[in-house]
């Protein structure tokens, strides 16, 4: 797999993201103001109910539960278009499937880890771990694979947001 720089902002560092009482709509649209991605970010985490019942660590761990899920049904619809196409017919797709795939597959079982992390106060090291599927997203859509770029918009813009937010929060 190649490796991406960490494209971790840096000046959202010393930002706050809120309270620690507020939960609900409030504390979604209040994080969700970091975000680069806000709208996703949002309905990301709107698609869930357990947000608006979750505080600020709650919230982390449920983004990093819809990521995890996120990547890994992305891996699942890559596996399927995979294996349903042929090699010889453009072996330079064919090629570009597989390392999507491959990536894919490595990103899902680091991702997994974050939440282990999270919950022993990691949150750093949780966004690293986030990081694998941010890469993976990002490397296939650049590779430009016409089935899956939009697929792959979704998952590299939500994991940014994602680490995004356990950044902010491990120096808040
Ligand atoms: C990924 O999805 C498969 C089913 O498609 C499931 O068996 C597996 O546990 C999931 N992995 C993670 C890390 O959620
Ligand atoms: C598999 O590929 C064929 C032709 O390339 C297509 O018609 C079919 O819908 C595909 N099936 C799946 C499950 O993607
Ligand atoms: C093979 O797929 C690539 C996309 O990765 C495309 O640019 C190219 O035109 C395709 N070649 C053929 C012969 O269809």
């Amino acid at each position: 797999m190649v490796v991406l720089s960490v494209l971790i902002p840096f000046l959202l560092m010393n930002s706050c993201v809120a309270t620690s009482e507020e939960k609900g709509a409030a504390l979604i649209r209040k994080t969700c103001n970091h975000a680069t991605y806000e709208k996703i970010c949002i309905s990301m985490f709107e698609s869930d109910p357990r947000s608006f019942k979750a505080y600020h660590t709650g919230l982390l761990r449920i983004g990093i539960e819809l990521s995890v899920s996120l990547t890994n049904d992305t891996l699942s619809y890559i596996s399927k278009v995979f294996d349903n196409t042929s090699e010889t017919s453009n072996h330079t797709l064919w090629l570009k499937m597989q390392d999507c795939h491959n990536n894919y597959d490595f990103a899902v079982f680091e991702i997994s880890q974050a939440t282990d992390l999270v919950n022993i106060g990691l949150y750093c090291d949780a966004s690293t771990q986030v990081d694998f599927a941010f890469q993976a997203a990002f490397l296939c859509y650049t590779s430009g694979v016409p089935q899956f770029v939009e697929i792959n918009k979704k998952v590299y813009k939500f994991t940014y947001d994602t680490m995004t937010l356990l950044y902010i929060s491990q120096s808040s």
